[in-house]
């Protein structure tokens, strides 16, 4: 079966990254190579380097980018861009982008576990040889830490009744696949409150998914070594597909755009903070109505843009 990916706000942020010819360009999210391809096609005498934690990404942008010679495409997480780039002897950069959480064939390809409309063995991994998976933190985690990561990373308002559901159920048996678990939500959230043409199981697995990926956990120091490795005039560009996400994104920028981030009430600055980012986008770039018609995922997409100063 082919799987593919459908890059969202493709033309807003390829435009974001104000592309030198020249440049070196670092795609942190490579997925299916689609930004990347594009970065590619205007950095013509530049580098572009891809960045995936998810090796069958990897696989599948080495084979799409074949004719690109000045294309390297790295297996890791985007935690270790210091590492990436002094590995491959590069200081600084003209311009990084991360279109953040999964890509549409991670969540198409039922095996993975990500999506709830399957019956799958519990997994969600983006990194396949990692440990924890998301069997793991369904049977192990306590009600408590269930709940949290439920209402923190879902922002699910049944989150308390579900873990507790979980718990009750998984006394009985070993909670295994993804079916188990979206039936066990669906007796915990009463049919007559659940949203209309939402799923129920949609908030409880992107918090699940979250927790095994440890996603948020990496953001800001990752966005700040990225803006230090920045060129002046560089620019970052930053998909997110959740609220928490672009807060996460919001803040930071907003803490980079400043030259103090003392407390208020301290009579003089001990920080010694320096303003490293100017942000481009004041309120974040959504999709068009065009590419709403022609892309679900993308109705979620919000784009920040920032330029080193
Ligand atoms: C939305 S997709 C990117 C799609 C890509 N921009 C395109 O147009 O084809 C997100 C990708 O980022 C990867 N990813 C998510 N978090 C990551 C991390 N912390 N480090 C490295 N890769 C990550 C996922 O494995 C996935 O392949």
């Amino acid at each position: 079966m082919n799987y593919n990916h459908t890059s969202v706000l493709l033309k807003e942020s390829i435009d974001g990254l104000n592309i030198k010819k020249d440049g070196i360009y670092v795609d942190a999210t490579l997925g299916g190579g689609g930004h990347t391809c594009e970065i590619l096609k205007r950095a013509i005498d530049g580098k572009v380097i891809g960045i995936d934690q998810d090796d069958y990404a990897i696989d599948r942008a080495r084979e799409r980018l074949k004719e690109f010679d000045n294309f390297t495409a790295v297996n890791s997480n985007f935690k270790n861009i210091d590492k990436v780039l002094n590995e491959l002897n590069i200081d600084k950069i003209d311009g990084i982008i991360f279109d953040l959480g999964v890509s549409s064939f991670q969540l198409d390809i039922p095996e993975r576990g990500f999506s709830y409309n399957n019956d799958m063995p519990l997994d969600m991994r983006m990194d396949k040889s990692q440990t924890t998976t998301a069997r793991h933190i369904v049977n192990g985690y306590d009600e408590e830490e269930l709940t949290r990561i439920l209402k923190d990373y879902g922002e699910e308002n049944w989150a308390a009744r579900i873990a507790k559901f979980i718990v009750q159920e998984r006394e009985i048996e070993f909670i295994e696949t993804t079916g188990q678990l979206v039936s066990i939500i669906k007796k915990a959230i009463p049919k007559q409150v659940r949203q209309e043409g939402s799923h129920p199981a949609k908030r409880t697995f992107q918090a699940i998914r979250i927790e095994v990926n440890k996603e948020l956990e990496i953001l800001e120091t990752t966005i700040k070594s990225a803006v230090d490795r920045l060129k002046h005039k560089g620019r970052i560009c930053v998909i997110t597909f959740h609220s928490l996400e672009d807060r996460i994104i919001k803040n930071t920028y907003v803490n980079l755009n400043k030259d103090c981030i003392c407390p208020p009430e301290f009579p003089q600055c001990i920080c010694d903070h320096r303003r490293k980012l100017k942000i481009i986008t004041k309120k974040p770039i959504v999709a068009s109505d065009e590419e709403l018609n022609e892309n679900r995922r993308a109705r979620s997409a919000k784009l920040r843009i920032g330029e080193r100063v």
